[in-house]
């Protein structure tokens, strides 16, 4: 990059592709491409049985009961807008209470202004501590008899935070077990073992791109029971029992909500992530990722002037940092020009931006492929902006 090594320090926005991954999606489109779920010859049979293994390893990696609670999505955005419009306008009413947390992704707060904007629901938040976890001493005065869903993210895109979300579930439905839980775990999958199980989420989201795969797909896990009374949320093709003149039944679980063609090879191309990643080992991951979060937190305490934004000790390999004197966008520049690839601004979490009391933040996100070598080129290049600007 720019005649330098390059240290790709921005995973977190979306990983690089393994070789594997690449090669199912270059082998769908040449060697058997053709829709799914529609054909009787060869290639639309073969495909969607490989389309619908993918649902299994999927099933199977998230530890969702049974296919029937996977639904594709284009990305977890789509996901949590499938909720928000399929159960959100079914279920709620004008008063109706939405916890989310401030350090939402956008993607987690504008489906619920969507809706408080169509319906008038109540939207109340978890506030955060100085150390970037939540506030969870308030979720007993924030629960009340009207709230009806909570949705929060289980790993900061921002902070790192990992949120203990099994224990604020358990929270949650110990206060009133009809409270829908929603998880977003576009950040949390990629990082380190999920049960949605264990977890008791009633709905789990996460994007592909993030987690290795191509973009284009993401996942939407619900409970069966709750998404067998969620009404369709887009209509078309492969989503129906029977279409007549005067009136349509739907299709069962879980191609309800897969209205139109999905993005075939890029689920393939999923599926081939979740093995590469799978044969590698989650433990693994998350282990070689805590060593160099380790390091770089090390690493980047001790250059001057350098704050870093969440210091909790569960954290995920996410670091967000202002130099004093030094814009983040010159910063983010400058360290372009010496190979090394972080993100600067909100991270679509303007509210957080607010709640930290900055316009923005560096953020140097770690993926499997980072080693400490990125991490010293990340130092020096951030000390050589410093001299630069101050
Ligand atoms: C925590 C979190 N939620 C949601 C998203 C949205 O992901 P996508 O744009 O793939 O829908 C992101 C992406 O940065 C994220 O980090």
């Amino acid at each position: 990059m720019n005649g330098k090594r390059l240290a790709f320090l921005d995973s977190g926005a979306s990983a690089q592709k393994p070789q594997q991954v690449i090669d199912a999606v270059t082998m769908v489109y040449q060697s058997h491409y053709a829709n799914i779920h529609r054909g009787l010859y060869e290639f639309s049979q073969r495909l969607t049985a490989e389309f619908e293994q993918v649902r299994e390893k999927i099933a199977k990696f998230i530890q969702a009961p049974s296919t029937r609670s996977v639904i594709f999505t284009r990305n977890s955005t789509e996901a949590i807008n499938l909720v928000a419009q399929s159960w959100g306008r079914t279920f709620l009413e004008a008063g109706d209470e939405v916890i989310l947390t401030h350090m939402e992704h956008h993607a987690n707060f504008v489906p619920w202004h969507i809706l408080k904007d169509q319906i008038g629901i109540v939207i109340k938040y978890i506030p955060l501590l100085d150390n970037g976890a939540l506030d969870l001493s308030v979720l007993p005065e924030l629960l009340t008899k009207k709230t009806r869903l909570v949705a929060f993210t289980h790993v900061s895109n921002v902070l790192g935070t990992v949120n203990p979300a099994k224990d604020m579930i358990a929270q949650i439905k110990s206060y009133a077990p009809e409270i829908i839980t929603l998880v977003d775990g576009s950040q949390a999958v990629v990082h380190g073992t999920v049960d949605v199980t264990d977890l008791g989420a009633d709905f789990y989201v996460f994007t592909g791109h993030k987690l290795y795969g191509p973009s284009g797909v993401g996942v939407l896990y619900g409970r069966e029971a709750i998404l067998e009374k969620m009404p369709p949320w887009q209509g078309g093709g492969d989503m129906i029992e029977q279409v007549t003149l005067e009136q349509v039944t739907y299709a069962p679980l879980p191609n309800k909500f897969e209205a139109g063609t999905p993005a075939i090879a890029e689920v393939i191309g999923l599926g081939a992530a979740i093995d590469y990643i799978s044969g590698i080992g989650m433990d693994h991951i998350f282990e070689w990722e805590k060593d160099i979060l380790g390091y770089a937190n090390e690493k980047l305490s001790q250059i001057d002037g350098l704050k870093i934004y969440g210091t909790t000790s569960d954290k995920a390999g996410i670091i967000s940092f202002t130099l004093k004197g030094c814009p983040t966008s010159d910063v983010a520049m400058i360290l372009d020009q010496m190979g090394v690839a972080v993100r600067s601004g909100h991270h679509c979490c303007q509210p957080l931006m607010e709640t930290l009391g900055v316009e923005g933040t560096l953020r140097a996100s770690i993926g499997l492929y980072t080693d400490k070598d990125d991490i010293d080129q990340l130092c020096d290049a951030i000390t050589k902006a410093q001299k630069m600007l101050m």
